[in-house]
């Protein structure tokens, strides 16, 4: 039976709703639900469908699925050898050879077991068949996810089952481009300590504020305080501090009364005192200011509104701001509620340091990491997702350091001239064939990998024996041509590979691919 013969036959099957159960005890559903499929029970050590074996448990079981156990039939060496060969280690380095997983809704599974190897194949190649990773449909802004917008942000759902299949035994996670956050939010909703680094100091913020966990009393009474000055018209702003460093068009990009709201909301910000909450403030503040700007909020990149546009375009400063902190603290109680579960609040710290060029040791010691969750740049800032301009606004009104000048300290903004051959055929191809129609996007494109390359040689340095690495990347086309990036970051880690047991990729939409390597 093939899987698409299954999935007919399963569907048939769902549609008789209750059936009796053929068999008493717990090997009873089981049997009932192979019978129904036309399968007989065999009781051999291969998988019943290719690769897939099929798992049957009652709803609300709590018990966990034995996927396989050492079987003497099966297996022609003694168990002790077996154990020895294709034993994987415990967390305390035991070898084992008995799988088993909790079952999270079909089609899916979350493991308990305790290493990655066979388990994590076995997963795999059920995933790969069936699973949907696009999460359609699915929010993206529940809890403190809803903040604030950033380009190519990750869906928080795949950073969570990521951690739900592979991040178990995980105590750290680590994000070499965290941006806004995403995947440290769901470690710490998991109880699991995180650290992020990016260049972008607005992705910083946004991120430290996504992981504060300020007391949710003085949030509340400091949104308050807020909207009740709007009421009473408290708000005010000191003249002599109408220059924005950063900004040197200031009347072209906001409206002079946009100016005056906007400089009495910072100052507003001014007076708190505790970090978690002025973090709270600002990130709804910065997307204040972005929409209350002249350019065009359905565009990252900085596009100024046309005359008649800008004519009627009257933004209520005051009121989106209101609008922020309201959606934004429903955000902060829902997640508050989620950490409240866990025996202890998670950790998180951000920082600024570039993977590019290494990676401090008194922040991550080499093998100190259980689990890296990342997506990467598509590519170069310059000519992709435009980081720099989208933060310029926000970043120079919160005051953080030199706004015009991120997009060329990110991943390929310095470029170099020249090509050198990659561990990847298929990129150094591509990189040719780019180079016949435009030399310089050849040398940024090659720029853009060097760069890559060297991160994850870094990154694999700080991840734990038996830990694992998942960096969700997309393909791009420059001048007409796809990079492979799915391909090349497979072999980038391959090359590291003296640190690895395995590297897999796993493609989960048209657009995107998770590259594990452990
Ligand atoms: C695809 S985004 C990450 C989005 C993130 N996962 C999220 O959900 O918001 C890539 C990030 O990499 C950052 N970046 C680019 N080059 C970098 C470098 N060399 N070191 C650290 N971060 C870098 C960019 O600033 C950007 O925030």
């Amino acid at each position: 039976m093939d899987l698409q013969e299954f999935s007919q036959k399963f569907a048939q099957i769902k549609a008789q709703g209750w059936v009796p159960s053929q068999r008493r005890g717990p090997t009873g559903i089981g049997h009932t639900f192979e019978h129904l499929l036309g399968l007989t029970e065999n009781n051999i050590a291969l998988p019943d469908l290719g690769k897939i074996e099929i798992k049957a448990h009652r709803i609300g079981a709590t018990s966990l699925i034995t996927l396989f156990t050492f079987n003497r039939n099966a297996w022609r060496i003694s168990p002790l050898l077996a154990v020895k060969k294709y034993g994987t280690p415990d967390s305390r380095g035991r070898l084992g050879l008995y799988f088993a997983l909790a079952k999270i809704g079909f089609p899916g599974f979350l493991s308990r077991s305790r290493n990655y190897s066979m388990r994590e194949n076995i997963q795999l190649s059920f995933l790969e068949q069936q699973d949907d990773w696009t999460f359609q449909g699915a929010s993206t802004r529940e809890l403190t996810h809803c903040y604030h917008d950033y380009p190519a942000r990750m869906i928080p759902q795949v950073a969570g089952k990521l951690l739900d299949l592979f991040g178990q035994q995980a105590r750290l996670l680590f994000d070499p481009y965290c941006g806004s956050g995403t995947s440290l939010v769901e470690a710490n909703l998991r109880g699991i300590d995180a650290i992020g680094t990016d260049l972008n100091p607005l992705a910083q913020l946004i991120a430290k504020a996504k992981t504060a966990t300020p007391a949710l009393d003085q949030v509340e009474a400091y949104v308050r305080l807020f909207q009740q000055q709007i009421l009473e018209e408290k708000l005010h702003y000191l003249r002599e501090s109408q220059r924005i460093y950063g900004i040197p068009r200031l009347e072209f990009w906001f409206k002079p009364e946009v100016v005056e709201k906007l400089l009495a909301v910072r100052r507003f910000i001014e007076t708190i005192a505790e970090e978690g909450t002025r973090l709270f403030f600002q990130v709804a503040f910065s997307e204040t200011v972005r929409e209350s700007s002249n350019t065009r909020n359905d565009e990252f990149k900085l596009y100024r509104y046309d005359e008649a546009e800008l004519e009627r375009f009257n933004p209520d400063v005051y009121g989106i701001m209101a609008s922020k902190l309201s959606r934004n603290l429903e955000g902060y109680r829902k997640y508050r509620a989620l950490l409240t579960r866990l025996p202890r609040l998670p950790r998180t710290s951000v920082y600024d340091f570039n993977t590019v060029e290494g990676i401090p040791a008194d922040v991550l010691p080499p093998q100190s990491v259980d689990i890296v969750i990342t997506s990467p740049p598509y590519g170069d800032s310059g000519t992709t997702v435009a980081y720099g301009q989208y933060s310029r606004l926000s970043a120079a009104w919160l005051g953080l350091p030199d706004p015009h000048k991120i997009d060329r300290k990110l991943m390929g903004g310095q470029v170099r001239k020249g090509i050198p051959l990659f561990p990847s055929p298929e990129l150094n191809s591509a990189i040719e064939l780019v180079k016949t129609a435009d030399e310089k996007r050849a040398y940024e494109v090659a720029s853009f990998y060097t760069d890559l390359y060297a991160s994850i040689v870094n990154v694999a340095t700080v991840i734990r024996p038996n830990g694992l690495a998942c960096y969700v990347v997309g393909n791009r086309k420059v001048r007409g041509v796809t990079l492979p990036t799915h391909l090349v970051a497979c072999q980038f880690c391959t090359c590291t590979l003296y640190l690895w047991r395995r590297v897999l990729s796993l493609e989960v939409s048209k657009w995107t691919s998770v590259i594990l390597f452990g």
